[in-house]
């Protein structure tokens, strides 16, 4: 038997044991968004949804862009990422940004055409390009912020039919390092590359329970991802408690791109 130094912890005097905690209460660092405005693109559905619950539940006053209005936000900006439109109407101070647009274009690779790419590339890179750009004055304003943007997990790992969508996204993952190089110490820049999740977006592969189970077999978790198991770290990401994580990516993908079960 190993030799025991002094007391145990539930001996000390002022020290907190597990078994002192209050039951059934979460006992995690706060997520505090007071006082903060948050830009958040593409908030009407989905993970974008779910991480508008979170923040506006938390404090922050949301303000969301999206072809379609989001009501109950600090104010609704209407943006299309495949246009060219002047984004207007931002707050003076934005303290964290995520932009939630994307797509999914599965197809063999012979059969995508260069309107498919550009799309593509429109949505997920170029539509977040704009927006950073525009949010850009008001992070400095703010003096420190945080930006999450969002990549997919066929980026880091090979999937077929994915060339283009995993094109976009791969260029999302360098615009993402690049900036936050650039924008350090005082903006923060990460990326969230999720596995399948169950949202509009994945809804013709995930469209009957046969496709759900094949879906969740192929995560060595046996899941696909609900739309709040990404929000909730899209939300970490944006506060304060990840104030020293900056140039990653984050992966909530059921362990698809780094586990292989024997
Ligand atoms: N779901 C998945 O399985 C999965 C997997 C890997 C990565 N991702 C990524 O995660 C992010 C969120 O996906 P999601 O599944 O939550 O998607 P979603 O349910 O389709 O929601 C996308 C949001 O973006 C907005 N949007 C879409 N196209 C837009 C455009 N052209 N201009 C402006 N806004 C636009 C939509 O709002 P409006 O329609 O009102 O404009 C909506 O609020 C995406 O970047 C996606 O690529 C998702």
């Amino acid at each position: 038997m190993g030799k025991r130094y002094g007391r145990t912890c539930s001996q000390q005097p002022g020290i907190a044991t597990f078994a002192s905690f209050p039951k059934g209460r979460i006992v995690a660092p706060s997520m505090d968004f007071q006082g903060k405005n948050v830009v958040l693109a593409g908030g009407s559905s989905g993970i974008g949804a779910s991480l508008l619950e979170t923040l506006s539940g938390n404090g922050a006053e949301v303000t969301t862009l999206g072809r379609r209005p989001v009501e109950g936000t600090a104010a609704h900006i209407s943006f299309d990422a495949e246009s060219g439109d002047e984004i207007e109407g931002l707050p003076e101070a934005i303290h964290g940004l995520a932009y939630c647009p994307g797509t999914i274009t599965l197809k063999p690779f012979h059969r995508l055409s260069e309107d498919d790419f550009l799309r593509d590339f429109r949505v997920n890179l170029l539509g977040a390009v704009k927006v950073l750009q525009a949010a850009l004055p008001g992070m400095k304003k703010a003096g420190s912020a945080s930006v999450v943007l969002f990549s997919t997990v066929a980026v880091g790992t090979g999937l077929g039919f994915h060339a283009s969508i995993a094109s976009a996204k791969g260029a999302v993952e360098g615009l993402a390092r690049s900036l936050a190089c650039e924008w350090a110490p005082n903006i923060r820049v990460n990326v969230i590359a999720p596995s399948l999740t169950n949202t509009p977006l994945a809804s013709s592969l995930l469209g009957s329970e046969e496709k759900r189970e094949a879906s969740e077999k192929r995560h060595p978790l046996k899941a696909v991802g609900d739309p709040s198991d990404v929000a909730g770290l899209a939300a970490f990401l944006l506060g304060d408690e990840s104030k020293f994580i900056s140039g990653q990516v984050l992966r909530p993908d059921g362990g698809l791109s780094s586990l292989r079960p024997l």
